[in-house]
């Protein structure tokens, strides 16, 4: 039986090194090499071509190649009784959290203000935003929105998040369900969105949640562009409502090249790379999940279907 690796984006080869390094006798496959289509037991995929998975009629494990798994129920014919797996790895939370406190800290310490300074030689002192004018609001206290919560505390930043259960996380105020996401948002001078895309996520930062966040609040977006509703941001930003945006992910990746937020003054962007999955860290679950699944266990960080996370 083989595993078959799925993706445009990751190295066949650093994968294979990293699997084989665990599992010697394992037969990896890299698509579209497929060979026989009942011999593949697992999927280890990243945005796979729609329809693919389905075609494959033992498969027994869907091993997504990041934390987010979006890309895997886009697709309408995915095998609906396959489980499928997200990843949690360390290494990635700590990228994730080393981005998002970047993002945070330049619009706290001012740094777009600073740049311009510097393009005009300006000896030019500004004092950071008060801390009480850095609150910062964490939409999602998963894996990666609880690290990033307790890794702005330890800055001694005022944080909050908002999670779809209660949370308790040491300094971080907790408001949770669909009631608790105004509150949030109204003590956010800084949004940080971390947030699986769901039927339930997508769209949620539009021109009605966007007016809620305080006079000239800052949004950083490092969950998937789909939460964000692009032309209101766009609105609210050329508003002067929402002081500027700091962007991981777009509605369309790549953004085309004739998109506003490659020239806004007021947008920092960069290309889907908060938290890039880095083999050698994460492989070691993918070959626990195909053990599980061997066994006739679960896989671990199996997607809940019903919450689509
Ligand atoms: P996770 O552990 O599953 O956490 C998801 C969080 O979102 C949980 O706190 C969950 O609430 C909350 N949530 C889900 N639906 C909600 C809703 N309808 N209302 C309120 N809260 C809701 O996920 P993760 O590992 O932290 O990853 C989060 C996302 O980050 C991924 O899905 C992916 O899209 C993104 N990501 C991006 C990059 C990048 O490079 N840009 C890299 C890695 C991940 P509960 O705690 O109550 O369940
Ligand atoms: C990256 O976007 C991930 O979901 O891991």
């Amino acid at each position: 039986m083989a595993l078959l690796f799925v993706s445009d984006d990751d190295d066949p080869v650093a994968w294979g090194r990293a699997l084989w390094r665990l599992d010697p006798a394992l037969d990896y496959r890299v698509w579209p090499e497929v060979g026989a289509t009942g011999d593949i037991e697992a999927a280890l995929v990243w945005r796979p071509p729609a329809g693919i998975l389905a075609g494959l009629p033992n498969l027994a494990l869907i091993q997504s190649l990041g934390a987010g798994i979006d890309h895997i129920f886009s697709d309408p014919d995915l095998p609906a009784s396959v489980p499928v797996a997200r990843l949690v790895d360390a290494e990635l939370t700590r990228q994730m959290v080393e981005y998002v406190a970047l993002a945070v800290l330049s619009r706290h310490r001012r740094i777009d203000a600073f740049r311009s300074f510097q393009r005009d030689a300006e000896w030019r002192v500004l004092r950071p935003v008060p801390v009480a004018e850095s609150r910062v609001g964490v939409l999602g206290l998963g894996q990666i929105g609880a690290a990033v919560a307790r890794a702005l505390v330890g800055f001694g930043l005022e944080v909050s998040g908002w999670s779809r259960t209660g949370k308790h996380i040491a300094g971080v105020e907790s408001f949770h369900g669909p009631k608790g996401l105004v509150p949030l948002l109204a003590r956010s001078d800084i949004l940080v969105c971390l947030l699986p895309l769901t039927p339930r996520t997508g769209g949620l930062l539009d021109a009605r949640r966007l007016a809620a966040l305080p006079p000239g609040a800052y949004v950083i977006n490092a969950a998937r562009g789909e939460m964000v509703v692009e032309e209101d941001l766009l609105a609210a930003i050329d508003a002067g409502a929402v002081s500027g945006a700091w962007l991981d992910v777009f509605r369309t990746e790549p953004l085309p090249a004739d998109h506003r937020f490659w020239s806004h003054p007021a947008i920092t962007m960069t290309p889907h790379v908060a938290g890039l999955t880095v083999p050698e860290t994460a492989a070691a679950q993918v070959i626990e999940n195909l053990e599980r699944v061997r066994r006739g266990e679960p896989p671990r960080n199996r997607v809940d279907l019903a919450a689509g996370y």
